[in-house]
């Protein structure tokens, strides 16, 4: 067992539903083991300038089922300079801050991998992001709520599509990752999905329109990642407007709703079980690993390993797609 004592806790990068739920589990867990918890404001911009302050069980009481961050959060320029990173360790050697619990993203964990090649101190990472681009772990903390944010809206649009017979392109988050696009696209019967990971061949967008309307359908969702090669739903518009200029089409884009709201039950169960397990590991000696769920197990993975490579996407699915938009 460590001799850590005061650990301090952040969250970092984009929000995500359940980045509170995860905040209570560690401050309960670390009180419970008798640690002292400090909690670092807006991310690692917090730490450089010394936003931080001491966190009692009570703090987190009435939060669980709350969006957002109570930390708040940020993505910190300065912490990616050596000045920036200095200023930071200071801070938390000033506070007597002895070990780290980071809930964030792939920035989130970016940052982190720079920051302790310079400074030796415990650390665990949660992985806290709506857009589950982070490798050692099969669900991140927000994305399920995310999805069902998305899911919910398409759902309304298929409403209004099908009252008009219309087009609709529907833009959801992720900049790098395809993951919303594409749970969100599958639940809700879209008949395409556009994401990053795969290169998208516009006409061929376009011809599936043209036999779906052959085929007398009427109604044609395409779900578009931010983050697509081709482009976001703007764009894929003006193609299908070119090619289509008797289609009735209209864009959407969700933008940050899907940031927000009350985490799912999933994610809250995530969110407690990861930030429990960061905690009992700091005390066990673990450190610079991020705490995932795998195959229904918590597992740790080294920083260096989440950032570099995301889960591939799956063919089947992919090709399941266009048989269940037929
Ligand atoms: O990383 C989560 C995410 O929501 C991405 O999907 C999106 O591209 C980005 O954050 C938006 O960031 P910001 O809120 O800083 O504009």
């Amino acid at each position: 067992m460590s001799t850590i004592k005061k650990i301090g806790v952040m969250t970092s990068g984009g929000d995500s539903p359940g980045m509170n739920a995860a905040v209570r589990a560690v401050v309960r867990t670390a009180i419970y083991n008798g640690l002292e918890v400090y909690g670092i404001r807006r991310g690692y911009d917090g730490m450089i300038h010394g936003d931080i302050f001491r966190m009692e069980a009570h703090d987190v009481s009435n939060i669980i089922q709350r969006g957002g961050t109570i930390l708040k959060t940020a993505r910190s320029k300065e912490f990616m300079t050596e000045e920036g990173r200095k200023a930071a360790y200071d801070q938390l050697k000033k506070h007597g801050i002895e070990a780290l619990v980071m809930i964030g993203g792939d920035g989130t964990f970016r940052g982190a991998v720079a920051f302790f090649k310079q400074y030796d101190i415990p650390a665990i990472g949660l992985p806290g992001t709506i857009d589950k681009d982070l490798s050692g772990t099969d669900f991140t903390i927000g994305f399920d709520t995310a999805v069902n944010t998305a899911v919910e809206a398409i759902d309304k649009i298929r409403d209004t599509a099908e009252s008009h017979d219309r087009l609709f392109i529907v833009e959801v988050m992720g900049r790098d990752a395809g993951y919303i696009a594409l749970n969100s696209g599958i639940s809700c019967g879209a008949e395409d999905i556009l994401i990053p990971e795969t290169v998208t061949r516009i006409n061929e967008v376009l011809d599936r329109i043209e036999s779906d309307e052959h085929r007398k359908k009427t109604v044609h969702i395409l779900v578009v990642a931010e983050g697509d090669d081709f482009g976001g739903a703007k764009e894929v518009d003006e193609k299908i407007r070119e090619r289509f200029p008797e289609l009735s089409s209209r864009i959407c884009i969700l933008g940050h709703i899907q940031r927000g709201g009350s985490p799912t039950y999933a994610d809250r169960v995530l969110a407690s079980r990861l930030g429990h397990a960061a905690v009992i590991a700091l005390m066990e000696g673990k450190t610079q690993v991020m705490s995932g769920i795998q195959n229904g197990q918590v597992t740790f993975t080294p920083f260096e390993g989440v950032v570099k490579q995301n889960t591939p996407i799956s063919e089947d699915m992919l090709n399941m797609i266009r048989t269940l938009s037929i």
